[in-house]
């Protein structure tokens, strides 16, 4: 029988790709999206939408009642600067609708759930690269929500043995990635170059990011709806999975290669630095290599060509 995944977020830059990674591996999905930042074409031709809030009661009714094998969770409040100037939306969106989710995915006998966490930010300002059980102080209501997130996962399955995963990625980059909004510099700076215009880079431009491309993001999806799960070892990290490349790659580093991906000379206009931006940025994946068998697959390189491909053929 064709089992049934569901992704919330699926009409998102990440979720849309998950959403095609399941369908190719033969699942039928259900994309379940408010539409908040999502856009309705990305919805895979192929997947069910929903167009529903995860927080809200219909949203737990389908999740109770729709034989949802898998559920990849994400949805989500996904801007920095939103959770430091509204943390009480941040906390309804990400902890509150998860919570909403729970409950539904165990009355529905749900066998897992993969949330969508991030290894940008619940490990605060650390050295590279980070292992997942580097210690943990979030400096952002959003990295807070996202730590707490997966407190509850770890909970719920220990309350209930819902199986669940955590994968904390990186940046990630690629095809579909917002290029309007505060989130996503390879986008910003695509679009950017597309429209003939310089790069901004903040401060020195020496801070330094872990850039993951989204098909390998997706892949580490599917690959976590099945693996074995490691045992609890007491601590939320036993079930928590790095993803991302653990190279560092600086701003103005990234600024010349997304140029040269373009094809046009690199130009680049220096703005004051911002507060509260993290130094240095880059996870250890060398877990989900052992135990989901996920190593990222895509230079950067090829990786913003491909972004870049794609933010051409985009109306502006
Ligand atoms: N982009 C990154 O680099 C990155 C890094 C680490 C973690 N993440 C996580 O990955 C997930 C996907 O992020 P993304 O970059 O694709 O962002 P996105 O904004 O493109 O996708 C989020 C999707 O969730 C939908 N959504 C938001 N709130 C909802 C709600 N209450 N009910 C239903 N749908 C809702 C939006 O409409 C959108 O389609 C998020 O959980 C984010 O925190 C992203």
């Amino acid at each position: 029988m064709t089992r049934r995944v569901l992704v919330t977020g699926g009409a998102g830059f990440i979720g849309s790709h998950v959403a095609d990674g399941f369908l190719a591996a033969g699942a039928a999905v259900t994309v379940m999206d408010n539409l908040s930042t999502g856009r309705p074409q990305n919805i895979p031709k192929g997947a069910e939408f929903k167009q529903l809030d995860v927080g809200s009661e219909e949203a737990r009714r389908l999740v109770q009642s729709g034989g949802f094998e898998i559920i990849t969770h994400l949805a989500a409040q996904v801007d920095v600067r939103v959770s430091v100037t509204d943390p009480l939306f941040d906390a309804e969106e990400n902890l509150l609708a998860l919570l909403n989710l729970l409950e539904g995915a165990r009355a529905g006998g749900t066998r897992r759930i993969v949330f969508s966490s991030s290894g940008g930010v619940v490990y605060g300002e650390r050295k590279p690269p980070l292992s997942e059980s580097a210690p943990k102080l979030p400096v952002s209501p959003y990295g807070v929500s996202k730590l707490a997130a997966e407190y509850y996962l770890a909970c719920y399955s220990q309350l209930y043995g819902l199986e669940t995963v955590a994968l904390r990625y990186s940046n990630v980059y690629g095809p579909r990635q917002n290029p309007h909004g505060e989130a996503g510099v390879v986008a910003i700076f695509a679009n950017r170059l597309k429209a003939g215009k310089p790069l901004t880079v903040y401060g020195d431009g020496n801070q330094t990011r872990d850039y993951v491309y989204v098909a390998d993001v997706a892949r580490a999806n599917v690959l976590a709806a099945d693996a074995p799960l490691p045992p609890p070892d007491g601590t939320v990290d036993a079930r928590a999975f790095n993803i991302g490349t653990g190279v560092e790659t600086s701003v103005v580093a990234l600024a010349a290669a997304m140029s040269a991906a373009a094809g046009v000379p690199a130009r680049v206009e220096h703005a004051p630095a911002r507060a509260g931006e993290l130094k240095a940025n880059a996870v250890d994946a060398g877990k989900a290599a052992r135990l989901l068998g996920w190593r990222p697959a895509v230079p950067l390189a090829q990786g913003l060509q491909a972004t870049y491909e794609w933010i051409r053929g985009e109306a502006s």
